[in-house]
């Protein structure tokens, strides 16, 4: 027992007793202490790096020697010449037990990194992702016992990593012979472990060590825009998040008018799909390109994304999800090829997992919101609504959640809004009227200062000021409410009424001007009546959305309200209660989550186990079927003054005055623009 010592691992804090010269890898292993290995222990990966601790450790009722760890040797020395090691640092399969210890395991060298998100509710993500690398030593063929490639490389994974049945499909054995003889019969393979495949597969082997790492798509396939975080599968961090327009949008811009597409022309379904599949693979590369990387290097891709754009991208015609009963072909997760879905800018061999679908209008989409947000998991009732071109909409606690879709139209986008634009540098995303002078200040993306700010025409030199995105047409329509511009039934006031030159007539209405580049060629960007009617409909279907889980839920407030967008806009929550998106809630428990669905969509990706979390939780959700159910036109119609017809939002009258303004001149009211204050 002379020569056993106590080698305690933080942050774990697990201990046990090895005898003199066991490697710390093989303590750890025998352990269960999280550090990681790709290389099994050859000194050539590098992922073992572990920093050990000298001294005396009355915490741990321990005194580590100097001599504690075997000498650094010629494998680390070589390393660090080679590639560079932090001082302090050894590589814990070539460091051997001579004394007792103290090891620290640096959060990179955890196989189970913990990715946290930036949302304030921050949620971290444990990295466990179904694929992952593996680098082996293949027995060298021989004659007198023959056996294949294939079968020595699945003994040598049985017997060094202790994975079983390895599966190879035809692209992976047309290379494999050449990459084992190139490697000298040491090859990296990548490993993909589904939760719900019968069996495991190869889905790329490198010669030698494969050092160039292994990737993911996390996609929220959306009706408007198509949005992709590029992750990196070894530590989950976002390579590059990039989006376009869903090329869809000339079939029709909503997903009724999709499916009438299809069901008017033959073939249409077909044609929707193909669109999709390239926009998809040419997203594919864009990203890959952005992050400076092979995009074969893609190996897994996660979808999220309503009903109809679901049965699309699988090619299946969404006919049946255009009437009652609004059946799916299945509601099931499923595990897919890359080729089965012709994406083919990522690896041939990669592999899809497409979320569960809650029901024929709530589709995989609202089930990746549950995954990020987590309803089933609060103590207090929380309503999240993910605003898109069909907005997902849950309501609920640990005991109960209720979901519903509401198609809000692509308003909200910056789609149908004259001066609309996707999230892109030069899109104005914020803005604020002086409610005193009229007079507006905005910021675009790209840039932090604000309009009226020194140095703004320099930033924005090279983008240009080019329209308005979503969260920012959201906060122009407020901000006009709120300085007077606009009347609460959506009336835009003319020069007259307002006392600004920047409302202008346009036709029989008035636009509200916001900036006019036109003397030097550029874009003039007004709000007009008809983006503001456009806003009206989004916001009154999303609030009637709301309304009906809340009677449903036989509640007439909730506790917290959780806004997500797509392209991780955060929505200013105040513009959103002003103009009434959200039920009246006291403004510190509304919060703005970015893309809950692309977040769901990155966890899915990262961590096996979710998966499994988000099957088993979808069929647990009650789902209310807004097409159907008569009380939602009902809700619709009083949701569409702003902020509503007759809910009094009290909570948000604590915060912000709106002026009592009318611009009806139908009645020939002259002083229908005069402004009188009220609260609320
Ligand atoms: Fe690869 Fe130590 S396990 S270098």
């Amino acid at each position: 027992m002379s020569t056993e010592h106590l080698v305690i691992f933080t942050p774990s804090g697990k201990r046990g007793h090895f005898s003199a010269g066991t490697p710390i890898l093989t303590a750890a292993r025998q352990l269960g202490v999280d550090l990681d290995s790709v290389c099994g222990g050859r000194g050539i990966c590098s992922k073992c790096q572990i920093t050990p601790s000298y001294g005396e450790f009355s915490k741990h009722g321990v005194t580590v020697a100097d001599d504690a760890l075997s000498e650094w040797n010629k494998v680390e020395q070589r390393y660090k010449d080679k590639r560079g090691l932090i001082d302090g640092r050894r590589l814990g399969c070539q460091a051997t037990v001579q004394g007792d210890i103290v090891i620290d395991v640096p959060p990179e060298s955890q196989v189970h990194k913990q990715v946290v998100r930036k949302a304030a509710t921050a949620r971290t993500i444990i990295m466990d992702p179904a694929t992952h690398l593996y680098f082996v030593q293949v027995e060298e063929p021989d004659m007198h016992s023959p056996t294949g490639d294939l079968e020595r490389l699945q003994r040598a994974l049985k017997t060094q990593w202790d994975i079983d049945g390895i599966r190879a499909d035809a692209a992976i054995l047309r290379k494999l012979q050449p990459i084992l003889r190139k490697g000298k019969w040491q090859i990296t393979v990548a490993v993909h472990q589904g939760h719900n495949d019968a069996h495991s597969r190869i889905i790329d082997v490198w010669s030698g060590l494969h050092e160039g790492g292994i990737y993911g798509l996390a996609i929220d396939l959306g009706s408007t825009t198509i949005a992709a975080h590029l992750c990196d599968l070894a530590d989950g961090s976002v390579k590059a998040s990039s989006g376009i327009m869903n090329p869809q949008i000339r079939f029709g811009e909503d997903l009724m008018s999709r499916v009438s597409y299809a069901m008017m022309n033959p073939g249409g379904d077909r044609e929707m799909t193909k669109a999709v599949r390239v926009a998809i693979n040419e997203l594919t590369q864009e990203i890959a390109k952005e992050a400076e990387i092979d995009p074969w290097l893609i190996v897994e891709n996660v979808f999220v994304c309503n009903p109809v754009m679901h049965h699309l991208l699988l090619g299946i015609d969404p006919v049946e999800l255009g009437q009652a009963p609004f059946a799916l072909t299945t509601s099931e997760s499923l595990s897919l090829d890359a080729r089965d879905l012709e994406l083919t800018a990522m690896n041939s061999s990669g592999r899809i997992y497409i979320l569960p679908c809650i029901a024929g209008h709530v589709g995989a989409d609202a089930a990746a919101v549950a995954l990020s947000e987590e309803p089933n998991k609060s103590e207090d009732l929380v309503l999240v609504v993910d605003v898109g071109t069909n907005a997902e909409i849950l309501l609920g606690d640990k005991t109960r959640v209720l979901a519903c879709s509401s198609p809000t139209g692509p308003a909200f986008e910056g789609a149908q809004i004259s001066s609309g634009q996707r999230a892109a540098p030069g899109a104005i995303e914020r803005i604020e009227i002086d409610a005193e002078t009229k007079e507006p200040r905005f910021r675009v993306i790209g840039s932090d200062l604000w309009s009226n700010e020194d140095g703004f025409a320099e930033v924005t030199a090279v983008s240009g000021i080019t329209g308005i995105c979503g969260s920012g047409i959201i906060e122009a329509v407020a901000e006009m409410r709120m300085a007077g511009l606009l009347d609460p039934s959506g009336l835009i006031g003319s020069a007259e009424q307002t006392g600004t030159a920047r409302c202008i007539p346009e036709g029989r209405t008035n636009a509200y001007l916001i900036h006019d580049a036109s003397a030097d060629g550029g874009p003039t960007i007004t709000v007009t009546q008809g983006d503001i009617r456009a806003i009206q409909l989004a916001k009154s279907a999303l609030y009637a959305g709301a309304r009906l889980l809340m009677d449903e839920m036989g509640v007439e407030t909730v506790d917290r309200i959780v806004l997500a967008g797509a392209f991780g806009a955060h929505i200013s929550t105040k513009h959103a209660m002003v103009l009434g998106m959200i039920p009246d809630a006291p403004l510190d428990k509304v919060s703005s989550a970015g893309n809950a669905a692309g977040t769901g969509a990155r966890i899915a990706l990262c961590n096996k186990a979710s998966r499994v979390e988000i099957e088993r939780t979808v069929v647990e959700i009650t789902k209310v079927e807004t097409a159907i159910e008569p009380k939602f036109q009902e809700h619709f119609v009083a949701a569409s003054a702003i902020p509503h017809a007759t809910a009094t939002f009290p909570e948000l009258s604590k915060i912000v005055d709106l002026p009592a303004v009318s611009f009806n001149t139908a009645g020939s009211n002259k002083e229908g623009g005069r402004r009188r204050k009220r609260r609320g």
